[in-house]
């Protein structure tokens, strides 16, 4: 398509996005207009595709330099040179062995988080390991197909690590999904979302202030794989779009700015039992979002946007990058060849079994003070030696995520997945896209959400903890020992 001129919706989006910009008071219009203006896919960066693991090959950590934009990069750490670190894809029934080798110059330990593994693979801060050290995964994959992902989980410097640049993918397979037909190869786009500093100075740099140490780090530019602003061509066909929200503190509003809904086929535990056609979808820190995107309707050469939608949080502290903000996560420009009519999904894609009746319940109470632990769950701040609650293998308990503070806490547990039966207070409702299995869930102030959960895959210790990397560096966090 011609560049040099701007067509009427280009201008149209532009001059939206700077008004909508300057009335939030949250960016420069001419920064605005650099990024959204005629020249905008200029200046946009191709979304890499991660790399694949090669079998066999160690997971090595270590510093590195990554390209972040045309021209530009920055000193990052990496899992195997890659930002996002290569991922990881394996079948159901598999087994995953995996060195992981540390060539950073402080304690780190990889986290699967979603996967089902037994206690020492999980990768708790207990199990970090020093410089040039090495720790050996080998587990079977014991699960439904999902979208899963890796990142470190070293004690107090999860966030400075994932800041610099550590998390991939984990992506597992089964026969259950391959029966759908549901697009694969180059028509599936793994995306992993981070908001980072504009600056490619500070972009990979962790040095967070005061106010990130309350609310989780929150920077106004979206980075998509690594990479600042990026852009996708697509085909006139159907495409299987797998999100990642790998941010510190950001929660994404994600809609299509064709007003396309999403049909959402899985979240973070995999297929949910139906495709749901969504408006849009909240993305709290470390949940997972898989949706299928039919372009062969699409024009030629139009130019779509992946967005975050504005929405605000009434108890929000003041923020530079609050959250909430309006972004412009990637660009998807339609280009060459339409493809056949794109074939239905089925109408059954799974099928979920309902946890029963619950045999206890908990309630884990989330708040934020301004002491030097302040971020807690039940008054308590992470203590690594100390087992916070103990819960019986195989029982299936009621747990209730409380929300008192002014943040959103997305709330994660290791070792299981479970079922998101209410939500009361804030939003008021549990999406279409929550339900099926989670391993984390969004629980915004003024939120409760009610849980079933059932510890039935490995005895030992695993945590509960809000993913906001701050938050969880800085003590909420819980030890859970499943007995
Ligand atoms: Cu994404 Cu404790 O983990
Ligand atoms: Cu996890
Ligand atoms: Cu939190």
């Amino acid at each position: 398509m011609n560049r040099g001129s701007l067509d009427r919706r280009q201008f149209v989006r532009a001059a939206a996005a700077i008004a909508s910009a300057v009335t939030a008071g949250v960016l420069p219009a001419l920064a605005s207009c650099g990024e959204n203006g005629p020249d905008g896919g200029d200046l946009r960066t191709a979304l890499p595709a991660p790399a694949a693991l090669a079998a066999g090959a160690s997971l090595v950590a270590a510093p590195g330099t990554a390209s972040i934009a045309k021209g530009e990069t920055a000193a990052v750490w990496l899992y195997n040179g890659g930002l996002p670190g290569p991922t990881v894809r394996v079948r159901r029934g598999e087994q995953l062995q995996i060195q992981h080798v540390n060539g950073l110059a402080d304690p780190t330990i990889v986290h699967w988080h979603g996967l089902l593994v037994p206690e020492h693979q999980d990768g708790h801060p207990r199990d970090a390991i020093g410089p040039g050290a090495t720790y050996s995964y080998n587990f079977p994959i014991v699960q439904r197909a999902g979208t899963f992902w890796y990142h470190p989980h070293a004690h107090r410097d999860t966030a400075r690590q994932i800041q610099r640049g550590m998390a991939g993918f984990l992506i597992v397979s089964d026969a259950e999904e391959d029966a759908l037909g549901l697009p694969s190869g180059d028509r599936e786009i793994l995306l992993l979302l981070q908001d980072r500093d504009a600056d490619p100075a500070r972009a990979c740099e962790y040095n967070p202030s005061a106010a990130d140490l309350h609310s989780g780090m929150l920077r106004g530019t979206p980075f998509g794989n690594g990479v600042r602003l990026p852009t996708r061509n697509v085909a006139g066909a159907r495409y299987r779009i797998r999100i990642l929200n790998a941010s510190h503190a950001r929660v994404y509003q994600l809609a299509l700015d064709t007003n396309a809904p999403l049909t959402v086929i899985g979240n973070d535990g995999g297929l949910l039992a139906s495709a749901e056609p969504c408006a849009s979808v909240f993305l709290g820190v470390g949940e997972r979002i898989d949706f299928v995107a039919d372009f062969s309707g699409v024009p030629d050469g139009m130019r779509m946007m992946l967005k975050s939608l504005p929405f605000s949080i009434d108890s929000a502290p003041a923020s530079a990058y609050p959250q909430g903000m309006a972004l412009d996560l990637l660009e998807l420009v339609r280009v060459g060849a339409t493809g056949t009519a794109a074939p239905l999904l089925p109408a059954t894609l799974s099928s979920i079994t309902p946890l029963g009746a619950p045999a206890a319940e908990r309630t884990f109470v989330f708040t934020s003070t301004d002491d030097a632990a302040m971020h807690r769950i039940n008054g308590l701040s992470f203590d690594m030696d100390r087992v916070d609650v103990q819960v019986p293998f195989g029982q299936v308990e009621r747990w209730t995520f409380r929300n008192e503070s002014v943040h959103p806490h997305p709330v994660h547990v290791h070792g299981t997945h479970f079922q998101v039966m209410t939500r009361t207070g804030g939003r008021g409702t549990v999406y279409p896209y929550e339900r099926g299995w989670k391993d984390t869930v969004l629980v915004m102030p003024l939120e409760a959400v009610e849980v079933l959960i059932q510890f039935n895959a490995y005895r030992g210790l695993f945590l509960l903890h809000c993913h906001n990397l701050e938050h969880e560096d800085l003590g909420m966090m819980l030890n859970v020992e499943v007995t």
